[in-house]
Formats: structure tokens, C-alpha cells, sequence
């Protein structure tokens, strides 16, 4: 069985689009179009023994096909809008062949681990001396990432991934929030801009999902708090992080 998705929708296979990931019903992930064929591809060859497995590809394959159409509308619509404004979208931005440039990208979860050595490089050395292994890495933010309302974003310089922000969606009371769980660069290119590019440009794409706020937790007085207070954060005074180390109650 092979299903072609360039035959509903002609979409650049750069472009984030939202599709449904197979090992997860219901959720819907952001990621390439070709991330989305290869999930397709794996799901359909390893549960092609099974009825009720294909039923369940079938289903979800409904889904990625109605959500291709609404993607691609919406995509018009934005591409529209940047159109009227003539300002290209930031996020979108694609480095010309000649001329390797930055730009942000919402990652897939199977892109997840390419994230984990440049997270360990991040926190394994100063200011943290972090001890993480990559298995220990790999299960934290494939935790976190796999929840459904993560959403997780790549910075590239050219081809290379330089570093990595995951965050939770939150629909509180008074507007949605992202709360970054993670924000981190290559320590080889700290201080170029990145970590600040990669923050605007999530935020971007975060707002156009309807996102209000961002918040976080970071040590008072270590060094990345300063980066946030130049990215237009406030502490809140009023609110303190808590925490019980869990023991064996006696008796
Ligand atoms: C924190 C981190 C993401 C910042 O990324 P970066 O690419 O080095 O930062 P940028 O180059 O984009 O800096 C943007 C601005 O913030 C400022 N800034 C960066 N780090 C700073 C610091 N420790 N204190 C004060 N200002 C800082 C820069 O001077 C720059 O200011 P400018 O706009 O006036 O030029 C990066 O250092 C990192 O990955 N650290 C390890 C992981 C980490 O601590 N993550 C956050 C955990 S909560």
C-alpha cells in the first residue's frame, strides 16, 4: 500500500506541517512532510500482518490526509499575510545554497535524537556540570517530548543542528502559555545569538497557535537567567519552586 501525499497537496517538503504520528492516535505532531511519509512508511510495514492494526493505519491515514488540506489552508493564509505585509515569515526562512544561514524548524519526535548529544554537550559541561549519559538523555527528552502538547523546535546552521528548545503547551485560565522545559545551544556556538534566534523563533510559531505567554524555571542567579532577563523575562517574586525528597515514612 502506498500513499502519496503530493497527489492532494503540493507542499514544500521543508515546510512544517502538523500530521498525525501513527504510534500516538489523536495527537498531532510537527514535523516535514517527509517525516510524516517515513512514519507512515514504518507504521505500514511493521503492522501490515494485522487486521486490526491496518484498520488502525487506515483511520489514522484519514486524518493525516484531512489535516494535509487544513494545513495547506492555513499555510495559504499565512503565506498571505506575509504576502500583504511583504515581510517574509522569520521562521521560514531557508538558507540559499551559496549562502548557509540560521533558521528555526519545529522538530518531529523521531527527530528527537538528534537533539541529545548537543544537549549533553550543553549541560554536561560549565556552568552546570551536568553528569547525563545518552541513554539518560534520551529517555528526558523523548519524555518530554512525546508528551502531547510538547512542541519541539531545532535551531540549523545550514545542515547542522545547533541547539534545542521543547516546550509544553498550557491552556490556563487566562490565555495559552508554552513553558519551556528546555532551551539550550551548542556550547561551540554560545554567545553567536542563537539561543536568542531559537527563542524567537518557537515564539513565532507559537503565537500562531494561539500562544500568550511563555514561561519557565531557571536557578535565580545563574547565568541563565541573565540570558532571559535580556529576552524581556521577569521573575515572579510571589511564586517560589518547592520540592520534597521522597523517603520511607516509618511506622
Ligand atoms: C542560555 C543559552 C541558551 C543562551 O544562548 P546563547 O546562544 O549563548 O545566547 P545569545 O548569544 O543568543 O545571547 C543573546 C543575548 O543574551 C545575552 N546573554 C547570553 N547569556 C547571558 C548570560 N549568561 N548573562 C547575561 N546575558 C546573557 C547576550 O549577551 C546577548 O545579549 P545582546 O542581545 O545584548 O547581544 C546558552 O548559553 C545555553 O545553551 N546554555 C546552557 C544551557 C542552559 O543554561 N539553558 C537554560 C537553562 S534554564
Amino acid at each position: 500500500m502506498m500513499i502519496e501525499l503530493r497527489q492532494i497537496a503540493d507542499i514544500d517538503p521543508d515546510s512544517p506541517i502538523p500530521f498525525c504520528d501513527l504510534a500516538s492516535p489523536g495527537i498531532l505532531v510537527l514535523g516535514t512532510l517527509a517525516d510524516s511519509q517515513s512514519l507512515l512508511s514504518s507504521a505500514l510495514a511493521l503492522e501490515k500482518d494485522s487486521e486490526r492494526q491496518m484498520r488502525f493505519v487506515l483511520r489514522n491515514t484519514l486524518t493525516l490526509l484531512r489535516t494535509a488540506e487544513e494545513t495547506l489552508e492555513t499555510a495559504l493564509e499565512t503565506a498571505s499575510r506575509h504576502a500583504r505585509l511583504r515581510t517574509p515569515h522569520p521562521c521560514f526562512t531557508r538558507p540559499s545554497r551559496q549562502e548557509p544561514a540560521l533558521f528555526v524548524r519545529p522538530l518531529a519526535i523521531t527527530d528527537v535524537d538528534t537533539l541529545v548529544p548537543v544537549f549533553i554537550r550543553a549541560y554536561n559541561g560549565p556552568p552546570w556540570h551536568d553528569a547525563w549519559t545518552e541513554a539518560m538523555a534520551r529517555r528526558y527528552l523523548g519524555g518530554l517530548a512525546g508528551n502531547p502538547l510538547a512542541r519541539v523546535f531545532g535551531i540549523f546552521d545550514g545542515e547542522t543542528l545547533q541547539g534545542g528548545l521543547i516546550a509544553q503547551i498550557k491552556y490556563w485560565w487566562e490565555g495559552t502559555e508554552a513553558f519551556i522545559d528546555e532551551l539550550f545551544i551548542d556550547p561551540s556556538h554560545q554567545g553567536r545569538g542563537l539561543g536568542q534566534a531559537l527563542l524567537a523563533g518557537a515564539e513565532t510559531i507559537l503565537m500562531e497557535e494561539g500562544v500568550t505567554a511563555l514561561t519557565l524555571l531557571t536557578l535565580r542567579g545563574g547565568a541563565a537567567e541573565g540570558f532571559y532577563r535580556r529576552q524581556r523575562f521577569e521573575a515572579k517574586q510571589e511564586l517560589g519552586f518547592m520540592v520534597r525528597v521522597c523517603e520511607l515514612q516509618s511506622g
